[in-house]
């Protein structure tokens, strides 16, 4: 190894210097010596016994210092070994391990260590990291000194998709060559894929809803201009259904628009002073065709007025899409209640919650982590055939995010489901 060979050359290299600095020390002594012979004071091979003996006296005692330090300068002072190099490594967010040329750990820093516990300083890596694309693209790395990336699934001790990224870092050594070390940094990529899943769902999902109601349209179409063109009686029942259709896309539009309109506003936090209850009050008149038709009652229990920092019109969005549900999927308890109280959040925020209460089927408690995803729905048929598109929860989460408020669900199955959308109150005081 390059320390191994600069050391040995290390031992016998600072000769000349060494000489150098007793030069004055030497040439005085010769030239005394040599002043003493002339004068025939002294013979000659007493004066070179006399000058081997300064020699030494001169050369000796700074050898010794200067193997000593040198010696700790190869130990302390190798620049890839350093306590700076060190820190570096370990001061780093991500796992990072710094290898010799051979493969050679040198440093690591916790993350490293957490990820590959089998890693050790001084060992070889490749026995350490088993993933066959670590060991392919650290092969190549080191054969070429040229940077690799390479992805895999880390499974232990759950799935994650990691990248690795080698670069070469050329590390100067203590005798002023370089040696060329391999910087590995591993990148936790499962969040980003997860949201790429997630974008691509949701195409896939917005592209679905919106291809169902157009191909029956289209159908419908071709049905009025072909076989049913003089039919008065198919034309008034395909025409209803049409509309029926067209209603459901443009809805479907309106929510997908809604949805990221709030989002693209999410960090704007609505200053304007509301009072929700008559707007909850707004929302229930506005139902009461639909609990007619479903033969649900509205219970309403509300005090005279309750103010919070909101925007008007997402406020009812957001009543009409949780007492919507409560009266469609909770049809079969018969009653809703709506009800406003004030708690205190987990940090001891003073909140104003507003609960609507179904005595419905209740949600199975597998699906409540996930009603709030755009698209989900317990059952997509049921959904769909009263209309729903999935999306309504989750313009209800965005919106009370953009209200900093949270929502929480409560479902018993076979005992119907509460959803209390909760409203911070004390930034209201300072805001109003
Ligand atoms: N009160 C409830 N009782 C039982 N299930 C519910 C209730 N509220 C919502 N759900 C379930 O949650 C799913 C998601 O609701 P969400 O409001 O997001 O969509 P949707 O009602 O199907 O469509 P949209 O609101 O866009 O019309 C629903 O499909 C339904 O299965
Ligand atoms: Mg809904």
């Amino acid at each position: 190894m390059a320390i191994d060979d600069s050391h040995s050359s290390s031992f016998f290299a600072p000769w000349p210097d060494r000489l150098r600095h007793s030069a004055i020390i030497l040439l005085a002594a010769g030239l005394a010596l040599c002043a003493l012979v002339l004068l025939a004071d002294l013979s000659l091979p007493r004066a070179v016994a006399v000058f081997i003996c300064i020699s030494a006296a001169a050369l000796v005692p700074w050898r010794l210092h200067h193997v000593a330090a040198s010696r700790d300068d190869v130990r302390a002072v190798s620049p890839v070994e350093s306590a700076a190099v060190s820190a570096v490594v370990a001061g780093m967010p991500d796992p990072a391990v710094l290898l010799d040329r051979a493969g050679r750990v040198i440093h690591l820093n916790a993350a490293a260590a957490q990820l590959a516990p089998a890693l050790r300083k001084n060992e070889l890596a490749q026995f350490a990291l088993r993933s066959p694309e670590i060991i392919t693209a650290l092969r190549e790395a080191i054969a070429t000194t040229e940077p690799r990336r390479a992805s895999y699934l880390d499974q232990v001790p759950v799935d994650r998709w990691m990248e690795l990224i080698i670069t070469p870092v050329p590390v100067p050594t203590l005798f002023g060559g370089t040696e060329k070390c391999m910087l590995l940094t591993f990148h936790d990529q499962t969040p980003l894929r997860r949201v790429e899943e997630m974008r691509a769902d949701f195409v896939a999902n917005a592209s679905h809803e919106l291809r169902t109601p157009l191909a029956a349209l289209s159908g419908f179409i071709d049905t009025l201009q072909g076989p049913a063109k003089e039919d008065a009686k198919a034309r008034e029942r395909f025409l209803s259904i049409m509309h029926t259709q067209a209603t459901r896309m443009a809805r479907l539009i309106d929510d997908l628009l809604s949805l990221s309109r709030v989002e693209l506003s999410a960090h704007v936090r609505p200053d304007a002073c509301v009072d929700i209850v008559p707007i909850i009050r707004q929302v229930a008149d506005g139902l009461e065709p639909l609990a007619r038709e479903r033969q649900v009652a509205i219970e309403i229990d509300l005090p005279a007025s309750a103010t919070i920092a909101g925007d008007r019109e997402e406020l009812l969005r957001l009543f009409e899409n949780l007492i919507e549900n409560a009266l469609k999927y909770g049809a079969s308890g018969e009653r809703v209640v709506v009800s406003l109280k004030e708690a205190a959040s987990g940090d001891g925020t003073p909140e104003l919650r507003v609960m609507v209460r179904d005595f419905g089927p209740g949600i199975a408690p597998e699906h409540l982590p996930r009603l709030t995803e755009r698209f989900y729905r317990v059952d997509v048929g049921d959904s769909r055939a009263q209309g729903g598109t999935g999306l309504g929860l989750s313009l209800v989460k965005h919106i009370l995010n953009r209200h900093r408020g949270r929502l929480l669900i409560e479902s018993v199955p076979k005992n119907g489901a509460t959803f209390t959308a909760c409203f911070p109150q004390a930034k209201l005081s300072s805001s109003a």
